[in-house]
This record gives C-alpha cells, structure tokens and sequence, in this order.
C-alpha cells in the first residue's frame, strides 16, 4: 500500500464499518392489525392511531357483506361507485388498502376523477353494455377529487373571472355550468 496516505485507509475502513450496520429493508410492522375506532375508550394507542383492543378484534372487523349486488346506476352519470374504505372495514387501518365496486349502465361513466393518497388498478369482470368493474387501492383512505364538482360545485365558488379566463369562456358558460351543480 505504498504511496496510499494512512488517513485514506483509515476512511475507507469506517465507511466499511458504517455500511454493515446499514438496514435495507423496511422495518418490522409494530402489530399485525391495528382495527380503527374512532374513540379512546376501550382503545389501546399504537402507532400514532387508536386500535381496538386486539383481545376484542373479530373477523367482522374485516368482513364487508353485499359487495356482489349489483347497484343502482338511475342517475344522470349512469354509474355507481361502493366504496369500501377504513369507515366501513376498520380492520383495513395502517393495511394500506381499499377496495371498490364499479357499477355502470350502458355509456354510463365514472366521471374524471383523482385519488390524492392513492393508486388504483381496475379490472372489468363482465359486461359490454353494463359492466361491472372491480378496482382496489393503495390507501386505507385514498381520498376522491371529482374534477368537475371541485371547478364548478365548490363553496364557496371559485371566483367566476378566475373561471372564464382560465376556460376562456364567457360568464354565462361559467354560470351554466356552475348551474349543473347547485
Ligand atoms: C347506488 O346504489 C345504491 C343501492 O342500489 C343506491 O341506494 C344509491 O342511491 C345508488 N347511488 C347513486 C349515486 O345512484
Ligand atoms: C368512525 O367515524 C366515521 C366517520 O364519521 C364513520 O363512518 C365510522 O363508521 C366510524 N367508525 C366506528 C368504528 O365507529
């Protein structure tokens, strides 16, 4: 190691020591389940979030029954969306996980939409003319934002020069929309 200055092996010797004590996996989960409630009583607190007493968990905690009946879709969007999030399955808090039931009527739509927390993956199991998909979620709450409603049904209302210079409209197409929504 000739010409190698002593304070370079030095280095390279903690670096080594620093790197094999480095984790590369994610830590072990603090608890299998932690089954939300929206109350301190009877609660134990894991984890940044009320869990029900493990010793009173049961599996209806988990159960959502009727997601195999078909729903209404006699409304002007033609569509019908279950949505089972943390409020209706408790069990599925700190899971990371929701699921949906997508109903449609013949060219009825879901309409332009985002999940803020979320990502989903939709699958069609059966139906050309009305359809029914499946679809499910990387959130235990993954959050909705219909694009639509947000620009034109909010309240208070977005201010409506805002509106038709950004759509580049006149106020009575603003009005008209804003309208749909009241
Ligand atoms: C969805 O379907 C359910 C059950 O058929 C019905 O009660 C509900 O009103 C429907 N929602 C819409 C938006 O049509
Ligand atoms: C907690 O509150 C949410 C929202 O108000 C409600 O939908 C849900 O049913 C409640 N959960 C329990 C376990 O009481």
């Amino acid at each position: 190691m000739k010409g190698v200055p002593n304070n370079y092996i030095v280095s390279l010797a903690l670096m080594a020591l620093a790197c094999s004590v480095a984790s590369a996996y994610d830590p072990a989960p603090l608890q299998d389940f932690c089954v939300a409630v929206n109350t301190s009583t009877e609660a134990v607190f894991v984890n940044g979030k009320f869990c029900k007493d493990p010793k009173l968990v049961n599996a209806n905690d988990f159960l959502f029954q009727g997601l195999n009946i078909p729903r209404s879709t006699a409304n002007p969007l033609g569509s019908n969306v279950t949505l089972l999030n943390v409020d209706q399955i408790p069990g599925l808090n700190t899971l990371g996980i929701s699921l949906a039931r997508l109903d449609y009527a013949p060219y009825g739509l879901n309409p332009p939409h985002t999940h803020p927390r979320g990502t989903e993956i939709l699958v069609v199991v059966e139906g050309k003319t009305n359809a029914v998909a499946f679809a499910g979620l990387s959130s235990q709450n993954p959050g909705l934002i219909i694009i639509a409603n947000a620009v034109f049904g909010s309240n208070p209302l977005i201010n409506p020069d805002v509106l038709t210079k950004a759509f580049q409209v006149d106020k009575n197409v603003i009005d008209y929309l804003e309208k749909q929504f009241k």
